[in-house]
């Protein structure tokens, strides 16, 4: 699908951890298929200038939004319906992960790790997965990871179990919603080459690690994630529902 096609043409979609490394991409990846997107990041600034900077930017949306504050997901859901009058999509991208392992980690970043990357994509599906049902339908993709079904590297204890919950949580709410119209469904990166990741580890052991790891002996990209949302958004994924899509390079078929 080249960028800059119509597939998603008045579509109105929201992506939480829009600034993020992914995030952009997913953001960019909207635009240039015609959707309005609904930016939220934990700094309303940073998301207003990162919307200045993708296709026509009049018609989007920067807001400020931390995903775990439950009265903001109702507020935010406000500011959208009364700007846009819809929701047809949300992307439930906004985590944070902890690379502690099982015996390191400590309960009080575990429970942060759950409370974010778990609770928030919750209230994620909980309030924008009502809004788009009683706006007309539409598609929920809840950003998951290889991590949310398979050990990977054998740390990030905490992130594993905050994804392994959103994989399941992803086919629970999809069945909820499968004859009312709301499609729920992950999407599932392998190791990606963002600008923050890249710049944590490249030259390390770990980075090596990623690549080795990976069948197709590279690390992914954002834009390459973003292709996968782009699907699951609009309509040509109209018949798909609490499944799980890789953009893995390989990882969990080794
Ligand atoms: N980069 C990878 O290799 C990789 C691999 C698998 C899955 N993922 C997933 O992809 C998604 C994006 O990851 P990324 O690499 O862009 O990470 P990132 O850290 O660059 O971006 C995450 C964004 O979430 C935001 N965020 C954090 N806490 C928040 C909160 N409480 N409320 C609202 N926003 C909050 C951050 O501000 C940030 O902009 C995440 O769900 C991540 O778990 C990433």
């Amino acid at each position: 699908m080249p960028e800059g096609s119509s597939r998603l043409t008045d579509k109105v979609v929201m992506v939480t951890g829009a600034t993020g490394g992914i995030g952009v991409d997913i953001v960019a990846r909207l635009a240039a298929e015609g959707a309005s997107v609904v930016a939220t990041d934990l700094d309303a600034d940073a998301c207003r200038e990162m919307v200045g900077r993708v296709d026509r930017p009049d018609v989007h949306l920067a807001v400020g939004q931390d995903i775990t504050d439950e009265d903001r997901w109702a507020d935010v859901l406000r500011i959208v319906e009364d700007r846009y009058g819809t929701l047809d999509a949300v992307v439930n991208n906004g985590a944070i992960g902890s690379l502690a392992g099982v015996v390191d980690e400590s309960a009080e970043q575990f429970r942060r790790v759950v409370e974010v990357s778990q609770t928030g994509t919750w209230l994620g599906m909980k309030h924008a997965g009502a809004l788009i049902e009683r706006t007309g339908g539409g598609s929920v993709v809840n950003i998951c990871s290889i991590l949310g079904t398979v050990g990977g590297l054998g740390n990030s204890i905490a992130y594993a179990a905050a994804k392994g919950a959103v994989r399941t949580m992803t086919k629970n709410a999809a069945l909820h919603w499968a004859q009312r119209g709301v499609r729920v469904n992950s999407v599932h990166p392998g190791f990606i080459a963002t600008a923050p990741l890249l710049a944590r580890y490249e030259g390390s052991p770990r980075h090596a690690a990623m690549v080795a790891g990976t069948p197709m002996g590279r690390l992914g990209t954002g834009v390459e994630v973003a292709a996968a949302v782009a699907f699951l958004a609009g309509d040509d994924s109209r018949f798909v529902t609490g499944t799980e899509l890789y953009v893995d390079g390989g990882w969990t078929a080794a």
